[in-house]
């Protein structure tokens, strides 16, 4: 479709092999499996949900917003439900959101989910970002812990002045859709890679070193280490900053490229498959992405 190689997607980005959803699949359709999955392994019933959130850029409809098409689906009639849009950045902020109306008392479970279909807002034209993107999507259920477990810090930030570097321009009410949007391809990802990429590799880091100074650990004090999946290179350049032993960081971006908000939860759910994941072992998640944003979130894994 455009002029690239193998080898450079191998070399510059890592990305070996990514899922595309079937072309009657939507975002809530890959959001449901994983739910389905997440309330059976926390033996939940959806009625028990207080809360859906789904972080998504790619949502079914501008609205209604996919948690509500997912609770519809799922049963859950008890939950209230909106869509979270922090790009990549989505799961860990819903997950960090999400716990503290926990840990308040206002909710007692909640589901996360990352979901997305990138294909459908790729622009299979542009080798700057095609190579790029898979879809997928992973769902968390969470609930109260015991003391000491659970999130142990948070930092959650944002440059809005850094937008324009991912962006999907058309759509919405700055650029509403006509013949002239669509022929510019406006609909699909815009993005400075560079620009991302240079914010990726300040702000993981710092990101990870916050959340650890603010409970007074120190990076041998962690587990395992799950990066957002976007480039090999930012991963890299993470794991040489914080000085963290490669075999602590979870890595299936060779799998899936880039799921946007996705990625996080199904890196979870491969760790944990893995046996990477044990009751008491500490987990920094640490995502950037459109906004843009970043977060990163230490848990003290409760199961
Ligand atoms: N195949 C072959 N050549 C390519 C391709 C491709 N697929 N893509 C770009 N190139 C070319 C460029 O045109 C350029 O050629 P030129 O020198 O003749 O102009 C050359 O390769 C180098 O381009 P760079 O942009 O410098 O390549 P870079 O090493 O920066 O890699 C990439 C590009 C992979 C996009 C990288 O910048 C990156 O990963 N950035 C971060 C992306 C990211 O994390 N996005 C987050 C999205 S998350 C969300 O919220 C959806």
């Amino acid at each position: 479709m455009v002029d690239t190689s193998d080898a450079w997607i191998t070399e510059r980005t890592g990305i070996r092999a990514r899922h595309i959803a079937a072309p009657e699949q939507a975002t809530s359709d890959l959001a449901y499996e994983a739910s389905l999955r997440a309330l059976a392994d926390a033996q939940t019933q959806p009625e028990e949900l207080d809360l859906i959130i789904v972080a998504t850029e790619t949502p079914d409809y501008k609205y209604p917003s996919t948690a509500c098409l997912l609770q519809a689906r799922l049963g859950a009639k008890n939950a209230a439900c909106f869509d979270l849009s922090a790009g990549c950045s989505g799961f860990v902020y819903g997950l960090g959101i999400g716990s503290q109306s926990i840990v308040t008392g206002l909710y007692k479970k909640i589901l996360i989910v990352g979901a997305e279909t990138l294909s459908r807002i790729t622009d299979w034209t542009d080798r700057n970002t095609c190579v790029l993107f898979g879809d997928g999507a992973g769902a968390a259920v969470l609930g109260q812990v015991e003391k000491g477990y659970g999130i142990l810090s948070l930092d959650m930030g944002a440059d809005g002045t850094g937008g324009r570097h991912l962006i999907q321009p058309g759509g919405g009410s700055r650029n509403p859709a006509t013949h002239a949007t669509v022929d510019a391809h406006d609909h699909t990802i815009h993005m400075d890679g560079q620009d991302v990429f240079k914010f990726a590799a300040r702000k993981m880091p710092a990101a990870c070193k916050k959340v650890l100074e603010k409970v007074g650990m120190t990076i041998d004090d962690i587990a395992l280490l799950v990066p957002h999946q976007a480039n090999m290179r930012i991963i890299d350049n993470a794991i040489s900053r914080l000085k963290i032993d490669r075999n602590k960081v979870w890595i299936n971006i060779d799998k899936h490229g880039n799921m946007s908000a996705a990625c996080i939860p199904v890196c979870l759910t491969e760790a944990r498959q893995a046996g990477k994941l044990k009751k008491g072992d500490n987990v920094i998640m640490v995502a950037f992405g459109a906004g843009l944003t970043w977060a990163g979130a230490l848990v003290k894994w409760a199961k």
